[in-house]
Order: structure tokens, then C-alpha cells, then sequence
């Protein structure tokens, strides 16, 4: 195959024999008409629930995007790890009370990612404008919990879509998805040896996270 400039611009399937052999043969495929895939709109199983500490915040990353995880004694909540007062990371807090503790001005902040309080706030006023404030509020990203996976939205400003998205795995049965039996079979050898329940839950995250992009691209 020869690749030749022609008056329509390159030619990609030149025919030297062919008695139309100026003409391009190349024709251009029709501009496609479904939407580009988007990266940032989908779930993410970021964590196996039964490997978080619901007393602490986990710091993770998802997207190139640095977050926290922590329990508000209902659900799991995912956090940007950045606080907005001193873009302290929030991972480094600790959960007071069900909400999540900046460790170095005493920020609070609840699941909904809006600051409750102000520790350093010089009177009643000052507090109520500090939490008034949108600059107060974490980034907060929407999450689910669903065959004891922790699954967080990769886009914070588009809640109602997340909402409305199922998880990538809810087309396929349960005996799909053995990533709690997986782990129940192997709880002996875990027990034996401690250290590896930690080893055979990331083996086994690890593969469920190389199918996940597999059965994204239906
Ligand atoms: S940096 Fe988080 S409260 Fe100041």
C-alpha cells in the first residue's frame, strides 16, 4: 500500500493499475453519532467495606483525583483529601461525633460535605458566616455500597446522573461477582496466617478492578 497526496488530500489505498489510479479511494467513515465516553461519569469500586475502619478516615485515590474515606455511622462518604480551609489533607483528621475532623484547625464537616464547625471563629456571627460560606464546603463525590464494595461517582457536580447510573457489575448475577464468598473460602488460610487476609483481599480487589474497565466498554 502506497500512501499518495491527491487532490482531496492523501490517498490511502493507491492502486497503481487502476485506471482512476489519481483518485483517492480512501472514502472518510461517517462522524459517529454516540457520546464520547466519559471517564470522570461512572461508578468505581475504590475499597472492600469489610477492609475499611469505620473509626478512621482512608485516604485513596481515584482518577488521578486524591480522596478520603469515612463512615458517618450510616454510610460511606467520599471526600476530595484537600480541606478548604488550608488545603490540609482531611485523611489526616479523624471522625468526631459522625463527622469528619480536620487535624489542624478542628474543621468540621459533615456527610453532605458542608462545614458545621468553625473552632477558631472569633463570635457567634463570625461562626455563622464562616459556615455559611460555599468556600467552607469539602468536595464531596457520591457513593454506594454494593457487593461489599465501596463504589464512588468520579465526578462531583453531577449527582443526579449518578443517581440515575447503574453500577457497571448490576447486569451480571451474584456468582459474578464472588468477591465475599472468594474471601469466606479462604478465611481459614487467613486465620493461620493473619497478615494474609490483607494480601488475599487486595489479589482479589486487584483482579476485580482489571474486569471493571472490561465490562465497561460493552
Ligand atoms: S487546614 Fe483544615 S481546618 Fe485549617
Amino acid at each position: 500500500m502506497a500512501v499518495r497526496r491527491s487532490a482531496g488530500g492523501y490517498c490511502f489505498v493507491f492502486q497503481p493499475r487502476h485506471p482512476h489510479r489519481n483518485r483517492c479511494q480512501y472514502t472518510q467513515p461517517a462522524p459517529s453519532t454516540t457520546k464520547p465516553f466519559n471517564w470522570q461519569q461512572q461508578w468505581y469500586p475504590v475499597a472492600i467495606i469489610d477492609d475499611l475502619d469505620p473509626t478512621k478516615p482512608h485516604p485513596t485515590t481515584l482518577l488521578n483525583k486524591n480522596l478520603v474515606l469515612w463512615y458517618d455511622g450510616t454510610t460511606w462518604n467520599a471526600f476530595l483529601d484537600r480541606c478548604p480551609h488550608r488545603l490540609a489533607a482531611l485523611s489526616e483528621g479523624r471522625v468526631e461525633d459522625n463527622k469528619l475532623q480536620c487535624a489542624y484547625h478542628g474543621y468540621e464537616f459533615a456527610s453532605s460535605g458542608a462545614c458545621v464547625r468553625v473552632p477558631n471563629a472569633a463570635d457567634a456571627k463570625s461562626h455563622a458566616n464562616a459556615l455559611a460560606s460555599p468556600r467552607a464546603c469539602v468536595e464531596s463525590f457520591p457513593t454506594r455500597q454494593a457487593r461489599g464494595l465501596l463504589w464512588v461517582w468520579g465526578d462531583s457536580a453531577t449527582l443526579e446522573l449518578a443517581a440515575a447510573t447503574d453500577l457497571v457489575m448490576d447486569d451480571f448475577a451474584e456468582e459474578y461477582v464472588p468477591v465475599g464468598p472468594v474471601l469466606d473460602t479462604m478465611e481459614p488460610f487467613a486465620r493461620t496466617v493473619p497478615c494474609m487476609r490483607g494480601v488475599l483481599s487486595s489479589v482479589v480487589f486487584c483482579i476485580y478492578i482489571h474486569l471493571c474497565p472490561h465490562f465497561l466498554i460493552r
